[in-house]
């Protein structure tokens, strides 16, 4: 069983979640999708009428709003006010608005802090878990037992964004996708407040000519070695 926090973080498309999931199932430990608190925070943003590139509106907003994840690999919840909004928030409107919430400074500071607590009373409870996000390695836990930054080719990434769009019932083009990918990672690693980048001592794994199972191999065994 893996003991401390394993970091995964990386732009969307890596394959991230799948590998986060399994991994945590694997390793018995819990399981923290950072990228879900973001969207429910969005998803409260859209629903309250609020323009997602008002800052001022939004950092008003995240301080009023109730939240919840759940930590459990095999079923993680998303709650907004206690209602289940795991299904919503992967629709097209919240991916498009989440960057521009996600980078507004105090949106960052009160999830970070969330994530935080969850992390050590997960740890606490399971003595694991692993952590999927953008920021995992540099900010919300830099002392992480092990740090994982995932890569993968612009054209893989939006082949497998679009492939996972039309599994959930969504179709997209590759092309819509790739421009949706390349958006959304331009915002998320410019912005000023903790942008998208691999932490000094994270091991970057390209995962362009890598099966879903041979990244969790890799990373299973870098788990074993470190946790
Ligand atoms: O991982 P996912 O695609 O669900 O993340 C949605 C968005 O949430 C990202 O595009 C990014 O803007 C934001 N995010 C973040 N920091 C994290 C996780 C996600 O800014 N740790």
């Amino acid at each position: 069983a893996l003991r401390g926090v394993v970091a995964l973080d990386g732009p969307s498309g890596t394959g991230k979640t799948t590998v986060a999931r399994t991994l945590a199932t694997r390793l018995n430990s819990g399981y923290l999708d950072t990228g879900s608190m973001y969207r429910i925070i969005t998803l409260a943003v859209l629903r309250a009428g609020v323009d997602p590139a008002d800052a001022v509106a939004v950092a008003a907003l995240v301080d009023r709003v109730r939240i919840g994840v759940g930590t459990t690999p095999d079923r993680p919840s998303a709650l907004l006010e206690g209602e289940d909004v795991g299904r919503e928030i992967r629709l097209a409107d919240v991916t498009a608005a989440v960057s521009a919430v996600s980078s507004v400074p105090r949106v960052r500071e009160v999830l970070v802090a969330e994530q935080r607590r969850v992390i050590a009373d997960v740890i606490a409870d399971v003595g694991g878990i692993v952590v999927e996000g953008r920021d995992i390695g540099t900010v919300v836990a830099p002392d992480a037992e092990l740090k994982v930054y995932l890569t993968a080719s612009a054209e893989i990434r939006a082949a497998r964004r679009s492939a996972q769009d039309s599994a959930a019932g969504r179709e997209v083009t590759v092309a819509a996708a790739r421009a949706s990918v390349d958006r959304r990672d331009r915002l998320d690693s410019t912005r000023s407040t903790s942008p998208l980048r691999a932490a000094g001592d994270a091991v970057e794994v390209d995962t362009s000519d890598l099966s879903i199972d041979q990244v969790i191999v890799a990373l299973s065994e870098l788990a074993s070695r470190r946790g």
